[in-house]
């Protein structure tokens, strides 16, 4: 079955732009590079570009399955898989051009990912996403069966945090997308903490409401956090750049309306569905369509 096609061997529309959407960067980046616009510095801009769409992905990845609960699309697991390899990929790009800027001297990249933590939590990630991508195919799902298999995928969620910890690492004072990360993926991972009986319906709705708030608040406390600890920024004064937009959007009110706006459209989605399928309503008809 090729990545654009459903398990009956059809084109699958979603699956085809999904696909053909993860090699824009790429593709950006090597025009990029051929069009000499990285500026001065190409491998670094490549590397930094590479690393982010790896962590990005890896994101989407861990989001699919609380997502098509939470928006009541069961279609998005076809992408699930596709995020994942993606992100693998994106994280292969990553080294090799990291071992391209250092002139392919692999002594000295291995030296500097041994001596370097930021590059040690960084390779002992990317080993670790190998064995997911690896397995990632149906036969070796089937090999391993269900159960093994979601054992050893459940190594995403310390692979996402070694990931975290190491964009932290790197950003030197640029800290906004690595906060926004560890927010979303506090969301993401406090969905898996609700038992599976409340992980649908209303009251699940209103679970990742409430969690979208905690979520967004633990980010501007982790921000606050670093700042103090990096500059010796008072607390109070980082917590408190969080209520206004004098520096612009805050990395937790972009966690707050990400967060929100999914559970928003679920909430929206599900409230569709109710009416469509009320007897006598003209939308009754699009429900079908609406679920898939
Ligand atoms: C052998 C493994 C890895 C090496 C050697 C490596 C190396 C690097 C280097 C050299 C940088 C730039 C640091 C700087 O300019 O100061 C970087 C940044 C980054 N890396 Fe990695 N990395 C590795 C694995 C990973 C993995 C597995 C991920 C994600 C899944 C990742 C995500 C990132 C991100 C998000 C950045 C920051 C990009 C930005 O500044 O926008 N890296 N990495």
């Amino acid at each position: 079955m090729a990545p654009w096609q459903d398990s009956r061997g059809r084109l699958a529309p979603l699956k085809a732009i999904a696909f053909a959407a993860l090699f824009v960067p790429a593709a950006w980046l090597l025009y990029g590079y051929l069009a000499r616009t990285l500026g001065p510095r190409p491998l670094t801009e490549i590397i930094h570009a590479s690393g982010d769409w790896a962590i990005r992905l890896l994101f989407v990845a861990l989001a699919i399955t609380p997502l098509r609960q939470i928006l009541g699309w069961p279609g998005l697991i076809a992408l699930r898989r596709m995020a994942g390899v993606a992100a693998l990929a994106y994280a292969g790009l990553h080294l090799s051009v990291y071992v391209a800027d250092v002139s392919f001297d692999l002594g000295k990249a291995a030296r500097e990912i041994w001596l370097r933590s930021y590059l040690t939590i960084g390779f002992v990630a990317l080993l670790a996403l190998i064995p997911l991508g690896v397995t990632s195919t149906d036969a070796m799902t089937r090999r391993l069966g269900g159960k093994r298999w979601r054992r050893l995928h459940r190594a995403s969620y310390a692979i996402a945090v070694l990931a975290i910890v190491h964009f932290f690492w790197q950003s030197k004072l640029d800290i906004r997308e690595p906060v926004i990360m560890a927010g979303l993926f506090l969301w993401l991972m406090a969905f898996r903490l609700l038992p599976t009986a409340a992980r649908r319906g209303g009251a699940m709705l209103a679970a990742m409401a409430g969690l979208a708030v905690l979520a967004a608040a633990l980010a501007a406390l982790i921000e606050a956090l670093y700042y103090n600890l990096r500059v010796g920024a008072p607390l109070a004064r980082v917590l408190e750049a969080n209520l206004g937009f004098a520096n612009g959007v805050s990395p937790a009110a972009i966690v707050l309306a990400a967060t929100l706006g999914a559970v928003a459209a679920g909430a929206a989605r599900a409230a569709f569905l109710a009416i469509a399928r009320r007897p006598g309503t003209g939308a009754r008809a699009l429900a079908p369509a609406a679920r898939a």
